[in-house]
């Protein structure tokens, strides 16, 4: 009986996109599939990404997941294996940010990364074919893009002229710090000529997205694992002239603490849907970096010219058929109204929809419980909408670096999540630094009884402090309607 519950649960619920969750694939690991793409064949979704365990964050190849709705995933392991001594895919190469791409010429699938050697010395581009989509792959070469270097990797196809392009910024170096669109040849295995660079702006992590009448390519900043305000650009061909760039999603959000990779078009029957697929990375633990894929909006300006931004939901539902995204709401309850304990305390702040947050969370004592949370009986998704400070640091630190506390990197500060007194089952809540006044939202699922439940944030450590961050609301969300 219970099992059964269970089952319908998963079943009913599998189709909501949460992002910044902890996503699992269908056998029940977490998914393993960073700074990724996602090719649609035959009414598939193919996801594929860098594989990172906690032993090994670079150089564990390409996994290859599969799923009919964006939502739930299926596994197929590496569809690139790495091979000890190889000079470009052993387990000590760099293989970041694969892209897939059906090459017509060679009836193959084709593979393009970014392969290098673990001092980021190579600077190359690798390809890898394979007959099946989820491989495996075997490898064929890697290369310099006419000569030139190229760290982090991109792939555009048009789908106009189903004519395909490398982007990719070219490094780090002082002569370099350019972003290039490169075409490929027709089989997309080799690059022809160059479409445009983007001189000298020092952007990294390239997407484009196209629709009837834009092109828009999309970057972020440089600042490492830290994510940042990412930026698009916009011109009528590939080849320009591009327009000045500007932030995507609200400023100091840096993109809802995520970096851009990838893009996909969603061609539904009754709208066509942009997905940004980006990582929120966690330079702590790499490995467990989590995902955000928002739905992009494509907006006119009031001189007629189109304009793209990033819409942020907690939880959404996106019918891949027809292509709409549906935001999913849910109840909020405010620290305005919860239990605050020990040194935890009520602090006026007008960026607020009560003018108040909680702050002072610490350890299992200086808590916030929010009462008469109502539930439904089963898993509930939960959004946690904070604001965390260390962005500019302490005063130890000279000038006050960035995401430093007590000289120490710490990024993140972390909640203890406990539902229902249930000291035994605390929930681990990941809370990244936001700036000062900027709310963000983390979910965590949590299992709610039917009716009445009382959540309770405390402060876990974080490697430095046990602080939680400070806390607005929490916003609990249905179980999917069958
Ligand atoms: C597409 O899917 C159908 C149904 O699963 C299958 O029979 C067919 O072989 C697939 N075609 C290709 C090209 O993979
Ligand atoms: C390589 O990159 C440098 C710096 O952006 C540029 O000046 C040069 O033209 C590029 N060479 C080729 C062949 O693309
Ligand atoms: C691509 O370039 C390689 C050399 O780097 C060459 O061996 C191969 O024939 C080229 N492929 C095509 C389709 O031109
Ligand atoms: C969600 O709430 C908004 C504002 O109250 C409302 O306009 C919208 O229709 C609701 N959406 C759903 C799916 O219930
Ligand atoms: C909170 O309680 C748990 C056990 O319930 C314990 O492991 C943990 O050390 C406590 N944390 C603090 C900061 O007291």
């Amino acid at each position: 009986m219970l099992s059964i519950a269970f089952l319908l649960f998963a079943l009913v619920s599998a189709k909501y996109i949460i992002p910044g969750g902890r996503w699992y694939d269908t056998s029940g690991s977490i998914l393993n599939a960073h700074a990724g793409c996602i090719v649609l064949s035959n009414g598939t979704f193919w996801l594929f990404g860098e594989y990172k365990t906690q032993g090994q964050i670079e150089g564990g190849g390409i996994a290859v997941y599969s799923s009919p709705d964006l939502a739930t995933w299926t596994p197929h392991g590496l569809a690139l294996t790495p091979v000890a001594g190889h000079s470009y895919i052993s387990p000590e190469n760099i293989i970041q940010r694969p892209k897939v791409v059906w090459s017509e010429e060679s009836r193959k699938w084709h593979m393009h990364w970014h392969a290098d050697n673990a001092a980021y010395g190579l600077l190359l581009q690798g390809l890898a074919e394979s007959s099946r989509i989820q491989g495996p792959y075997t490898f064929v070469r890697a290369t310099t893009p006419l000569g030139n270097w190229s760290q982090d990797f991109g792939l555009f196809t048009d789908y106009k002229s189903h004519k395909s392009y490398s982007l990719y910024s070219n490094g780090d170096r002082k002569e370099a710090r350019d972003v290039y669109i490169t075409a490929y040849d027709n089989s997309n295995s080799n690059l022809t000529s160059i479409v445009h660079r983007f001189p000298k702006y020092d952007l990294e992590a390239p997407t484009v997205l196209q629709t009837d009448s834009s092109y828009f390519a999309l970057m972020s900043h440089k600042t490492g694992y830290r994510p940042n305000n990412v930026v698009a650009f916009r011109a009528d061909h590939l080849s320009g002239p591009w327009s000045q760039p500007y932030f995507i999603a609200p400023p100091y959000t840096r993109t809802y603490n995520s970096q851009s990779g990838f893009t996909l078009r969603i061609a539904g029957t009754q709208a066509t849907t942009h997905l940004y697929i980006g990582d929120q990375w966690d330079s702590n633990s790499l490995w467990e970096s989590r995902y955000i894929w928002l739905p992009l909006t494509i907006g006119t300006t009031a001189s007629g010219t189109e304009r793209v931004g990033l819409e942020w939901h907690d939880v959404y539902d996106l019918d891949v058929r027809t292509g709409v995204v549906r935001g999913v709401n849910g109840t909020a309850y405010y620290a305005a109204d919860a239990e605050v304990a020990g040194d935890a305390e009520l602090q006026e702040a007008t960026f607020t929809a009560t003018g108040v947050i909680a702050t002072g969370i610490a350890g299992n004592s200086s808590t916030v419980t929010f009462g008469g949370v109502q539930g439904s009986g089963g898993e509930q998704w939960v959004s946690f909408y904070y604001q965390n400070t260390d962005d500019m640091g302490f005063g130890d630190q000279p000038g006050g670096s960035p995401d430093r506390v007590g000289g120490a990197w710490a990024l993140r500060r972390i909640s203890g999540v406990v539902v229902n007194g249930r000291g035994e089952e605390v929930q681990t809540l990941y809370q990244r630094d936001t700036h000062k006044g900027v709310v963000l939202s983390a979910p965590l699922k949590l299992r709610l009884e039917k009716g009445a439940n009382r959540i309770t944030v405390g402060g876990l450590w974080n490697g430095v402090d046990v602080k939680g961050a400070d806390l607005d609301r929490i916003v609990v969300y249905p179980v999917e309607e069958g």
